[in-house]
């Protein structure tokens, strides 16, 4: 989709008012960067700061404490984070008592060094130190300067109702594991989020019930790696061998997760994010199949079609086990959609192997990608024993090539559901038009359709689609 690619460093919404307790007085000012995942996570930090006594407040200059949750992932999402408190620095300037806390993955990998090389910022916290937060801000409320980045491996907050920020009220993201265990070469996600934990079933299902009980239609399953979820009672994954038979036998993966959430809430959509190819089973592909709440849309990020490259990614499967894959999902669900995450310009990345990225793409056609040059990450493998060696101008030239290629297989995608009937979940009015709903459907394409008075948001309706672009699908009523 065009311009998706830079999805990760923008901004992804201010705190709106929420349903924080009204008696509160204090305010507070959330903005958050990056992935489902933070946006997630700062709903989880407004649920704790709303217990001390904070509101949220969409007026950066009425704010008595700034937190701003930060991405590392590519060296521009830093970029853009540094910039923004630069405008913070302005504000502070008008409203002096203004205190400014930086959270997240960028936290995590500065450490003390923010506070050096950032004036404006008085307090840093990691992602698993959430919950020391109240503390955190008592020290720097009296004028001292506050950090915690431990990391954990247990902490999944799963006890803590996230309070919906920027919600339409439709649609909501549950987290479901934390931390990543892959070691992908080029990837800081290891080191500022820690060790992969699962989240315990039961509290998933409960955040979900409460959801629905304030009207939710669809929840997206949140991980860095949804295919790699196992919970035997808790602990880290790779300790499951050590746990007793009978742990090991009531076990809950990632397919028997689905299942439950679909079986437990038939009238709920089900999407999730982020899957990995090298985990994800049949039996997540069979549960898809089985229950048709469950949207037929698969992230699947490859990164490279070559298997060279993808081995000095550290990515364990070849373009050949990949391809495997996507017949299996075709045969199983022959309507799933599946979008891809590209990275251009790997170290050592010759003409060769990219070409062997577009022909992979040739082949799958995918409907949707996220598409980046490599950016080297400081202490990632990568980093430490590649050499970032694809001139600048080649990353751009074989980037835009795959984002061009990108652009014509999503067209065609489009073009497959004209004429057809599609169900569509209404989010809210579309964005050039108020007298035209916007939704989605099973697949995650956006459909636009004329308003007819009778259908509000939330609802599920049946639309024929009679033409599209490449990012949209343009419907009716039926
Ligand atoms: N857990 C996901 C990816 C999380 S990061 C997975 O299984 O792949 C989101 C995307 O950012 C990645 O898929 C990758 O395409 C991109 N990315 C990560 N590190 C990058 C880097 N150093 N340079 C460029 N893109 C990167
Ligand atoms: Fe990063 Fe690979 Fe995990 S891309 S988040 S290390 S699956």
């Amino acid at each position: 989709m065009a311009g998706e690619q830079i999805i990760e460093e923008k901004k992804q919404g201010q705190a709106l008012l929420t349903d924080a307790k009204k008696e509160n007085s204090k305010k507070v000012f959330i903005e958050s960067y990056g992935c489902q995942m933070n946006l997630n996570d700062s709903e989880i930090v407004a649920s704790i700061l709303s217990d001390e006594g904070y509101n949220t407040t969409i007026l950066l200059e009425e704010a008595d404490l700034v937190l701003v949750n930060t991405c590392s992932i590519r060296e521009k999402a830093e970029q853009t984070i540094r910039k923004r408190l630069e405008k913070y620095q302005a504000v502070k300037k008008i409203n002096p008592k203004m205190k400014v806390g930086v959270m997240g993955c960028m936290a995590e990998r500065l450490k003390e060094k923010f506070l050096e090389e950032e004036q404006i910022v008085d307090l840093v916290v990691g992602p698993d130190a959430y919950r020391d937060l109240p503390n955190l801000i008592e020290e720097v409320v009296s004028g001292r300067e506050a950090v915690n980045v431990l990391l954990s491996k247990e902490e999944t907050y799963a006890d803590i109702s996230p309070v919906r920020l920027n919600s339409n009220g439709v649609s909501a993201f549950v987290s479901i594991t934390r931390g990543c265990d892959n070691m992908c070469t080029f990837c800081v996600v290891p080191f500022t989020r820690g060790r992969e934990r699962s989240r315990d079933p039961k509290s998933i299902l409960r955040e979900i019930q409460e959801l629905k009980d304030k009207n939710y239609k669809e929840i997206t399953l949140l991980g860095q790696n949804v295919d790699s979820y196992l919970w035997y009672g808790g602990g880290l994954k790779k300790d499951f061998d050590k746990a007793t038979a009978e742990a090991q036998k009531n076990a809950v993966d990632f397919a028997k997760l689905l299942d439950q959430c679909a079986t437990a809430f038939p009238n709920m959509r089900f999407r999730f994010s982020t899957s990995n190819p090298q985990d994800m089973s049949l039996d997540v592909i069979n549960s898809m199949a089985k229950h048709k709440n469950i949207c037929k849309y698969i992230h699947l990020p490859v990164q490279s079609g070559s298997s060279s490259v993808l081995e000095r990614m550290n990515r364990k499967h070849t373009r050949e086990e990949y391809l495997e894959l996507i017949s299996n999902i075709r045969k199983l669900i022959p309507e799933c959609s599946i979008s891809q995450d590209m990275i251009a310009g790997f170290c050592g990345e010759t003409e060769e192997e990219h070409q062997e990225t577009l022909s992979l793409m040739e082949e799958v056609k995918y409907d949707f990608g996220f598409m980046f040059a490599y950016s080297e990450r400081p202490g990632t493998p990568a980093h430490k024993r590649m050499k970032d060696d694809v001139p600048q101008e080649i990353k751009k030239r074989r980037l835009t090539e795959i984002i061009q290629l990108q652009q014509k297989h999503g067209l065609y995608r489009m073009q497959q559901f004209v004429g057809k009937t599609v169900e569509v979940l209404i989010e809210g009015n579309s964005k050039k038009s108020d007298q035209h709903w916007m939704g989605r459907n099973s697949q995650n394409a956006v459909v636009v359709f004329p308003k007819t008075g009778t259908e509000k948001i939330g609802d599920f309706v049946n639309t024929k689609i009679n033409n599209c672009t490449s990012a949209t699908l343009i419907g009716e009523r039926i």
